[in-house]
């Protein structure tokens, strides 16, 4: 049997489907998974398609997962020293459990990590673990180890399968579903990469409890994301519910993990490769992919800072540009703040030194740059935003200008 038909096609006995904008599961009483059960998600993608599966329990449970979709398969888990510090333990016992050979590859935590120099390491590791083509790496970490190891995994051999254990907030909802891999360049973001979708995605909210505040924090961004983008009944049900959500509530947990995987899976379903649609995943990022350029991929600025502040700029920039209504931007300017994170580039540590050229420079970057002109997702309102070529570069400089000149 062709190992790729072991994936899951149609195991997904309560995904739900987000079909247009402002539509929602988010008030379904019944959507929680209860504490013993899990959630799944189908990602509908033909031959390519896989399941995510999210709940309690689900690390002690890898094991019994991965067997059941490749028998025979040994696998590297890829993983990084927080990560391994609290974790790794229980994942190596569960493959241990079933039966499963396994290695681990332990890289620092931290975006440098997306590097050339350790992806050069890691594919190397790989090899010399003689993982083959029907064998499997395990990205067992956040953003940051899910692209790297993803990528190592799409060019390893020409194309090794791969699971996806996200452990932080943003990996859980964003990162890890839809296959985009990569690393950095000093050019910028995620310019160096491949589309490869996993085989498997297993979201454990419990490891959620070891991630530091600020990095919950920053992928609660990526959360507040999907509503601005698609569903206003979501962003208002987390108005509502942002405290139960950091307090790691189990039901308001699964409700985020499933409202944000589910739109997800159904924009990556319907345009994989980002030729339309799922431009608009990128709210926030062309200016916030600027500032991480910036600031130099570090701890200065994390992603989801750096997309909350882009975000609050992106509809600041629909208000000037009158496309809607004003006092949109503060609403989404005071949810962000509540929850601790920045909002203005005023917020990021010496970032006073920076110009609107500098900025504008590497926004060129940007990979919805087509033949010189930058793509910008801008809004309508909450729930309803669209992907805008018409913003010329002056449009630009001259809000950036407006921004950075401390008139604000
Ligand atoms: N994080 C945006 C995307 O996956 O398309």
């Amino acid at each position: 049997m062709n190992p790729k038909d072991k994936r899951r096609k149609g195991f997904s006995m309560s995904s739900q489907t987000v079909s247009g904008q402002n539509l929602t599961q988010a008030d379904d009483p019944n959507l929680a998974a209860p504490n013993n059960r899990f959630e799944t998600i189908n990602v509908a993608l033909g031959e390519r398609s896989y399941d995510i599966l999210m709940g309690t329990g689900l690390l002690e449970k890898a094991g019994e997962q991965i067997k059941s979709l490749r028998p025979a398969a040994k696998c590297s888990i890829v993983t990084d020293e927080n990560v391994a510090s609290h974790h790794l333990n229980a994942l190596e016992a569960s493959l241990d459990q079933a039966g499963i050979v396994h290695k681990s590859i332990i890289l620092p935590a931290g975006e440098a990590t997306k590097s050339f120099d350790k992806l050069s390491y890691l594919v190397n590791e790989l090899l010399s673990h003689e993982i083959e083509r029907n064998d499997l790496v395990i990205a067992f970490g956040g953003g940051v180890i899910g692209d790297l190891a993803g990528f190592a995994a799409s060019i390893l051999r020409r194309g090794v399968d791969f699971v996806q254990i996200p452990t932080s907030l943003l990996a859980q909802v964003d990162s890890s579903v839809g296959g985009k891999t990569g690393i950095n360049s000093p050019h910028g973001k995620n310019l160096v990469g491949a589309f490869h979708q996993p085989l498997l995605v297993l979201c454990d909210i419990d490891v959620l409890k070891t991630l530091e505040p600020r990095q919950f924090r920053a992928g609660y961004a990526e959360v507040v994301k999907y509503g601005l983008i698609r569903d206003a009944i979501f962003f208002k049900w987390l108005q509502e519910n942002r405290d139960r959500v950091f307090a790691l509530e189990h039901d308001a947990l699964i409700k985020t993990l499933h409202t944000s995987c589910a739109m997800k899976a159904d924009v990556v379903s319907q345009d994989e490769k980002e030729h339309g649609l799922r431009a608009l995943l990128n709210l926030g990022h062309t200016f916030g992919h600027g500032f991480e350029a910036l600031t130099g991929y570090g701890e200065r600025l994390l992603h989801g800072e750096a997309i909350a502040i882009g975000m609050v700029l992106a509809f600041e920039f629909s208000e000037r540009a009158g496309l809607c209504k004003t006092g949109l931007a503060e609403l989404v300017r005071s949810h962000f703040k509540e929850a601790g994170l920045p909002t203005s580039m005023k917020d990021i540590d010496g970032f006073g030194d920076v110009s609107v050229e500098d900025l504008i420079k590497t926004m060129r970057q940007d990979k919805k740059v087509e033949r010189g002109v930058l793509t910008f997702i801008l809004c309508r309102d909450i729930g309803d935003a669209f992907v805008s070529r018409d913003m010329s570069e002056d449009n630009l400089r001259e809000f950036l200008d407006f921004k950075l000149s401390g008139t604000d």
